[in-house]
């Protein structure tokens, strides 16, 4: 069974009230409920862990490197700034999905460009909470494929 950490970065603990308008009504807990029960149907555990600190992010990349086989991460306003986050996962190795809610490409300018693309190995950027859903579909499939 695949054990997937998903992490959410700053803000993420605000969804539901945050500018509904482009992140939608959809709670942070009700979005971990949906990764919980799409994880069982995918035969995968989920851990998840928010923080809207920089440090606690790279601390819990560094700790998954021996607990878990995949990561998802919303590094929110971190993927346009952090070198930090983007070194941790490149030091760690897990195949990593970046997800967001909006479309970043849509978005203002300084969204457009994520230091976590170069070392995920993909990207899904626009779909709400469907973004995580279809990132933890893509991330087991992708460990399915390169295990088996
Ligand atoms: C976000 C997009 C980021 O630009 C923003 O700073 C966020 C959320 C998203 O999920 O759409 O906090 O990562």
């Amino acid at each position: 069974m695949f054990s997937i950490l998903v992490l959410h970065g700053p803000n993420l603990n605000l969804l539901g009230k945050r500018e509904p308008g482009i992140y939608g009504s959809v709670s942070l807990e009700a979005i971990n409920s949906l990764l919980e029960e799409e994880a069982g149907a995918l035969g995968a555990v989920v851990s998840i862990f928010q923080s809207n600190h920089e440090g606690s992010l790279v601390d819990a990349i560094q700790a998954a490197a021996d607990q878990h086989q995949g990561l998802v991460i919303n590094a929110g306003a971190y993927t346009h700034t952090s070198v930090a986050i983007r070194d941790a996962i490149a030091a760690v190795n897990l195949p990593t999905v970046e997800v967001h809610l909006s479309n970043i490409y849509g978005r203002e300018e300084y969204r457009h460009y994520s230091y976590i693309a170069p070392v995920a190995i993909g990207q899904i950027s626009g779909f709400g909470p469907d973004s995580y859903i279809l990132g933890l579909q893509a991330l087991v499939r992708h460990l399915k494929k390169s295990t088996s």
